[in-house]
């Protein structure tokens, strides 16, 4: 191959560069001229069978060495299908749900010409006012671990070559999810130790699953941006975590280490990103136009871009396209394989196991069959997925009143909906332009008044209320992460009215957790629905209706006020730790807000009531140099209620003294466990010596003999603990 021709391979362009006047022979005014598009090695953003292989048929026969090129696509949580958006998923707990959610989507995307989809997306949250927390699993090291590997292993399956699976892409690598204040794209300051105990190990498990590919982030670490950061990629990402495939960086990222002030123009850009280990560049010239004088300087040598380019080409080996640039791709197959009853299913069960109920008092839930009214922006919405489900059609989604009318017999008798308000105020970026002020109010005072209607004629309100699509995604920091004002007056309003002769159950559309201000005393149940995607509908009115129960857990801490961020259980005790039985002067609190969640990582309830053991240890010490030696701890769990409903066993452990201080909690262990009324089951985990190593003082990751304490519970807050001691 010549330096051009390798180069290029290096290269990523974006789809429309290709789709204008179907790609290579095409004039258009895209800026990549003809020679550099019938070189480019990927491009990103085109889906469809027969638009990709046309573009990909042309493309090989003018190639002069007929290499295929790469499509790539941002497949986050479903194609056509959609599943629960990440935050949601995590919600279930449940590694295996979003193991065959990757399924479906590798499935739908594979059969429209997709090889490689940018996710999982492994970046640990903590702060709500990101609002990329949506593509998140969650607060949780553990818990995000266990999700990213089985998202991994589920879009690429046993074999690359499985015209069934794509290749997976890890990102942002790395620490994106620590931005400082929640603003997009803004640096990140951590320290070493919390870098690697906190916000490392879930890449780690998406490269340990076999994720070929990983994206750098936006941000800077510790002043360096990821893209030119040698340290984090070369040592860190291929020599610790001993990644061997692709590094892409995130979309113009080499280029914006000129904005940083990092590199001195886009050659140097090109330069450091190369030396860093990056292997395509997405989306600028700095590789493309900049490489060859680097390497004809002397200043990148040949191995280094040869090592580059036979990383990309043994991806595109592995995904068999040189057997079949296509991989199968075709019309009928993506006609069959798309929105089929078999994936319809997969995402409506994601849905049901996804759905966090925060309150029911009374046994509001289930819905008893009264006369319902859906009330609210999202009762008929068909945006139930996120920003990040690009490839899908929102006609497809099965609404709330769908779903519901469809539950209840399509009668007008059982069901009523009505929007009640626009989702957000002409002064939210989401809305603006939409109406002028007049036109906003006209709308909700009539929106309004269907509502009242509709809630007079009913027994039980559910309120549909939360975030609009745009409200969360890539750059949608917030400050304020409280509803929209049309809808809190709609609640208040009708609320006010009906409060006490009604039962009021509010349901929560959201990608990010929020201050839910009075929703909570006002509502008899309130259940967070995330982003729930294509089957949102159906799912949310099975748990609704009772025909299943909720079983969802947070996995990203709801917090009191947005001024918490960041928070998360597993913060650390202090010097002064708030006593129990509340604060007081000169311990660690605030005056006006408690330092906990509202709803913290771990909670939900569902329609049973279970009673748990004091927990129970099997001895009182294991030895750090016996590897087989290990302690067992248990309890029993008893369903104390009324329905067959599934519970979370959840097992942390705290290092009672460390060389470095160590958090109050960490996961390190959860099982579901379904149980019938008057069912128990006993539940145990086995604690081993590699479940409590850290980064050390020594800076090694090591367990340090000494005293912990072991809990198990239902959520994070869980004080059924009992000490043991590694020897
Ligand atoms: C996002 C990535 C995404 C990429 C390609 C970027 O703006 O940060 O997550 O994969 O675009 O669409």
């Amino acid at each position: 191959m010549s330096l051009k021709e390798k180069i290029l391979q290096l290269v990523q362009l974006p789809g429309w560069e290709f789709e204008q006047d179907a790609a290579v022979t095409g004039l258009n005014d895209n800026e990549a001229s003809d020679e550099e598009k019938g070189l480019v090695g990927s491009t990103l953003g085109i889906w469809g069978a027969d638009k990709v292989i046309e573009i990909q048929k042309k493309y090989i026969e003018n190639h002069p060495h007929h290499i295929p090129l790469l499509f790539m696509l941002d497949v986050i949580h479903g194609h056509k299908t959609v599943m629960p958006c990440p935050l949601g998923q995590g919600a279930s707990f449940d590694p295996e749900l979003a193991r065959r959610g990757a399924e479906v989507q590798a499935r739908e995307a594979a059969a429209e010409g997709v090889h490689v989809t940018f996710s999982p997306m492994g970046d640990l949250v903590r702060d709500a006012r990101w609002g990329r927390v949506v593509e998140s699993t969650g607060e949780d090291p553990y818990l995000n671990g266990k999700m990213v590997a089985a998202m991994v292993k589920g879009y690429q399956g046993d074999d690359l070559k499985d015209n069934d699976h794509v290749a997976s892409c890890v990102k942002h690598f790395a620490a994106y999810g620590a931005v400082v204040a929640g603003r997009d794209y803004n640096n990140v300051e951590l320290s070493e130790h919390t870098l690697r105990d906190q916000y490392l190990p879930a890449y780690a498990e998406g490269i340990k699953a076999g994720a070929r590919l990983v994206m750098t982030s936006f941000n800077t670490l510790n002043g360096i941006p990821s893209s030119g950061n040698k340290w984090l990629m070369r040592d860190v990402l291929r020599g610790e975590m001993d990644f061997d495939g692709v590094l892409i960086s995130d979309w113009a990222a080499i280029a914006e280490m000129e904005n940083w002030g990092f590199a001195e123009n886009l050659k140097e850009a090109a330069d450091l990103a190369m030396k860093a280990g990056v292997d395509i560049d997405m989306c600028t010239e700095a590789y493309g136009r900049n490489l060859e004088s680097l390497v004809n300087e002397g200043r990148i040598k040949m191995e280094l871009l040869d090592e580059a380019v036979l990383r990309v080409l043994t991806l595109k080996n592995d995904l068999g396209l040189f057997e079949d640039p296509y991989r199968g791709a075709s019309v009928l197959r993506a006609k069959e394989e798309c929105l089929s009853a078999k994936n319809r299913e997969v995402a409506r069960d994601a849905v049901r196991k996804s759905l966090v109920l925060l309150k029911n008092e009374y046994n509001a839930l289930p819905l008893v069959e009264k006369k319902i009214a859906f009330i609210g922006p999202y009762a008929e919405e068909k945006e139930l997925h996120s920003s990040w489900a690009i490839s899908c059609d929102a006609n497809d989604t099965v609404t709330i009143k769908k779903a519901a009318k469809e539950f209840y017999d399509g009668s007008d008798t059982r069901i009523k909906t009505a929007r009640g308000c626009l989702s957000a105020s002409d002064g939210d970026e989401t809305m603006r332009g939409t109406y002028s002020l007049s036109d906003e109010k006209k709308q909700n005072k009539k929106l309004f008044e269907k509502a009242m209607e509709v809630a007079e004629w009913a027994d039980e309100i559910v309120f549909c209320l939360g975030e609009n699509i745009g409200q969360s995604g890539e750059s949608t920091s917030k400050t304020d992460i409280r509803l929209p004002k049309p809808q809190m007056n709609l609640f208040k309003k009708i609320c006010k009215e009906y409060r006490n002769e009604k039962t009021i159950v509010t349901l929560i559309f959201t990608g990010r957790p929020l201050d839910l201000e009075k929703i909570p005393e006002k509502s008899d149940a309130l259940m967070i629905c995330f982003r729930p995607g294509t089957e949102g509908g159906h799912g949310i009115i099975d748990v609704l209706s009772g025909n299943y129960s909720p079983s969802g857990k947070l996995s990203m801490s709801f917090p009191y006020s947005v001024a918490q961020a960041p928070i998360s259980y597993n913060s650390f005790s202090t010097g002064r730790p708030k006593p129990a039985n509340g604060g007081s002067a000169f311990t660690t609190r605030y005056l006006d807000c408690p330092n906990e969640a509202r709803y913290p990582f771990g909670y939900g309830l569902t329609y049973s009531n279970f009673k748990m053991s004091e927990i129970n240890i099997s001895k009182a010490a294991m030895y750090k140099e016996d590897e087989t030696d290990s302690i067992k701890a248990s309890v029993t769990i008893r369903n104390i209620g009324f329905h067959e409903a599934t519970e979370t066993v959840q097992l942390y452990i705290r290092d009672l003294a460390g060389s470095r201080v160590r958090p109050v909690k960490e996961l390190k262990g959860f099982e579901k466990v379904t149980l019938l009324p008057g069912e128990s089951r006993e539940v145990s985990f086995e604690i081993k010596e590699d479940m409590l190593r850290f980064w050390t003082i020594e800076n090694k990751f090591d367990s340090e003999t000494g005293k912990f304490k072991a809990f198990i519970g239902f959520d994070s807050t869980t004080e059924n603990g009992s000490i043991f001691e590694l020897k």
